[in-house]
């Protein structure tokens, strides 16, 4: 990372959450899960790409659309088109009416700009929906803003947990038909992940993915097109950033925001020792005397103090296996385990999985649009994936 590139974290991390956070070798590369550039979306695009007059925003014809509604980021693939759209999970809520006036970047800069009855709310609390109202009108900004407009009345593909109940599962398709769907179907996210990794699901074959959200887990061994074995546990990223501020809080004393971090757990955070001579400089607000305090962390006490949740997911992915048939489990040995998912990029977690599991571990090549691009695969061709499908 340049000197510019870091000046320029410095500064944005200052403006947005108030608190200094500065890598004291500023030789590493920040890859934090941004929201593409609009030439990276042209880039992830499906190669049967519309013509540009069909571009977000603009009218389409594709009334298909597949939505991976995830704790910390939304992602909707159009038919013909591929990616859409990738924001962050956030809405701007008037607090004082509960209506929805925005979501993703558009939300995150109304907050500031705007009268303080107006907030910044993730509505989604461990992959499920919390709010009916909020998730309905969600879904319409979503469907707004890839350019469908309500008489299209698309056909919705929805990616939801394995673990989400039947009342979560009703929730979701009514508001996506209050929304303006005119039919709605869902689909299991590992299933998903599993077809956008480009692993053979349909084959008599064991096929292991382990997807790490934000706010959930879950692994799952899926054959002949289904699921064979799950394991979901509703413990995500998120949680290890939490694991961070507290940690920071209860050893040094000082308040750092979620934003910080989460620059620390994809800066140093990591679930295997690994080059650690790279540390983070953490400026936060001293909780006795309020004012401005810097620390130095090290990478093995963060590796530390997120080992609860790091745990808790190799544990998960231990149980998966266990529970799997033990025919699969030979095929395991050399398909290996896909992760998927955010979480799944914490440095050195595909070391930690492989040497707790034996199995060889590979993290897919887009873990973030790994889920969305399954189920983009799935509307490319309705009709033939009918039995993948919940409902
Ligand atoms: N390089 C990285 N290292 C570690 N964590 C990362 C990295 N990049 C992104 N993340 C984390 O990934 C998480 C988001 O992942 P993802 O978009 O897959 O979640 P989601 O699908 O919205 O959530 P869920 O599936 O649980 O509903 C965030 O918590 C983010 O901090
Ligand atoms: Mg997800």
């Amino acid at each position: 990372m340049s000197c510019r590139a870091g000046q320029n974290l410095w500064k944005s991390v200052w403006q947005s959450s108030r608190v200094h956070f500065r890598l004291s070798h500023l030789l590493i590369d920040l890859p934090i899960a941004r929201p593409p550039t609009r030439r990276a979306r042209a880039r992830t695009k499906h190669p049967n790409s519309d013509p540009p007059d069909h571009r977000e925003g603009g009218l389409t014809l594709s009334r298909d659309l597949a939505i991976d509604l995830g704790t910390a980021n939304t992602l909707v693939y159009a038919k013909g088109r591929g990616i859409v759209l990738n924001e962050p999970t956030v809405i701007a809520l008037d607090s004082r009416t509960n209506t929805v006036l925005n979501m993703g970047r558009e939300a995150w800069q109304m907050i500031g700009r705007t009268p303080g009855y107006i907030v910044a709310v993730r509505p989604l609390r461990k992959g499920a929906i919390t709010d009916f109202d909020i998730t309905q009108r969600m879904i319409e900004l979503l469907l707004k803003r890839a350019g469908i407009s309500r008489f299209g009345r698309p056909r919705v593909l929805i990616c939801v947990p394995s673990a989400i109940t039947a009342v979560e599962r009703r929730a979701v398709e009514e508001a996506a038909r209050a929304a303006g769907a005119n039919s709605v179907s869902l689909i299991e996210q590992p299933t998903a992940a599993a077809i956008g990794a480009g692993l053979p699901i349909h084959q008599p074959l064991g096929n292991m993915v382990c997807d790490i959200g934000g706010g959930t887990t879950e692994t799952a061994v899926i054959s002949l097109g289904g699921v064979v074995a799950l394991e979901a546990i509703r413990v995500g990223s998120f949680d290890i950033d939490a694991t961070i501020q507290a940690y920071v809080r209860r050893e040094y004393g000082i308040a750092i925001g979620e934003r910080t971090a989460e620059e620390i757990k994809v800066a140093i955070g990591s679930a295997w020792p690994l080059d650690d001579s790279v540390k983070a400089e953490v400026r936060g607000r001293d909780l006795m005397s309020g004012l401005p305090k810097t620390v130095i962390l090290a990478p093995e006490e963060v590796r530390e103090a997120i080992e609860e949740q790091v745990g808790a997911i190799v544990d998960a992915v231990l149980r998966c296996l266990g529970s799997a048939p033990p025919e699969l489990s030979q095929d395991l040995l050399t398909q290996g385990l896909h992760l998927v998912g955010g979480g799944g990029m914490l440095k050195g977690l595909d070391r930690r999985l492989s040497e707790e599991t034996g199995l060889p571990v590979k993290l897919v090549e887009a873990p973030l649009e790994c889920v969305v691009m399954g189920a983009g695969k799935c509307i490319e061709n309705f009709d033939a994936v009918h039995d993948l499908l919940l409902s």
